[in-house]
């Protein structure tokens, strides 16, 4: 059965008793604000660019100033972006359940924009710069072409998580915590392929969770969810917000 907005009851009444809700969301979230994704076949990022050019340590210390106006770019297109109904909702539902958990795989800070609070960022965020050496946090020079780190004097890099790369300890320990403790876990525009990020939806269902996936084009994952919505987020978040709501 479903509701008249084709969701599914199961879903509605499991958000209604749910203590704790985890979601996940991935770069599909964006996309109705216009930002890339990065696996779709005609306009993902990694369909144009190679990652291994651009994401890894080995990129950047082979072409420092190319990495970075790969993601001046990136910033750029973000900072002109807007928050979508679906981040709006997301942020929205915090009020609707006792407890939220927002997992991000996103860096591009739509969700905190639309108002969400304490978000964890799983791969990191675009806008922080970053010593390469140490990882402490700077404010870098936009006028270099490479910027420096004003402790050591060695190179800035973009505050994400790289192929290769460990997830930040305590992103990873808290939606690990929180995939876990959840009732319910919706894994909202992610094509489930980046793991240790793909490898929660599997801790929460091992731990009783009810498991959801929303993407307009199902994942190899989704007969793995125990409801899967083939729908866009910015249309069925507003919509499963208003259902709870009512
Ligand atoms: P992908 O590009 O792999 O997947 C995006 C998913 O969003 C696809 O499955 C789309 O079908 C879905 N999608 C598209 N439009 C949507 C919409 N309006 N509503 C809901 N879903 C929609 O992006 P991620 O799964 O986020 O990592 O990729 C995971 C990681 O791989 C990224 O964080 C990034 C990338 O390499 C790093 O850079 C470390």
């Amino acid at each position: 059965m479903t509701t008249d907005r084709g969701i599914p009851d199961a879903l509605v009444s499991a958000l209604r008793d749910a203590r704790h809700v985890c979601v996940l969301t991935g770069a599909g979230v964006s996309a109705e604000s216009g930002v890339p994704t990065f696996r779709e076949a005609q306009d993902g990022l990694w369909s144009r660019y190679d990652p291994q050019d651009l994401a890894t340590p080995e990129a950047f210390l082979a072409d420092p100033a190319l990495v970075w106006r790969w993601y001046r770019w990136r910033r750029e297109l973000v900072a002109d972006a807007q928050p979508n109904p679906g981040h709006h909702a997301i942020a929205r539902s915090g009020e609707l359940v006792p407890r939220l958990s927002l997992v991000t795989q996103n860096v591009d800070n739509l969700h905190q924009r639309a108002g969400s609070k304490d978000v964890v960022e799983f791969h990191g965020n675009l806008f922080d710069d970053r010593c390469y050496a140490d990882g402490s946090r700077h404010v870098g020079d936009d006028s270099l072409d490479v910027p420096t780190c004003p402790d050591c004097g060695g190179h800035l890099r973009p505050g994400v998580v790289w192929f290769g790369e460990a997830i930040p300890e305590e992103a990873l320990n808290e939606s690990c915590a929180a995939a876990v403790d959840c009732d319910v876990f919706l894994s909202v525009g992610t094509s489930s392929v980046v793991y240790p990020a793909a490898g929660l939806a599997n801790l929460a269902k091992d731990n009783g969770a009810l498991v959801v996936e929303i993407n307009p084009s199902p994942t190899m994952s989704a007969s793995y969810f125990d409801i899967a919505i083939a729908e866009k987020s910015g249309v069925i978040l507003p919509e499963l917000v208003e259902s709870l709501s009512l």
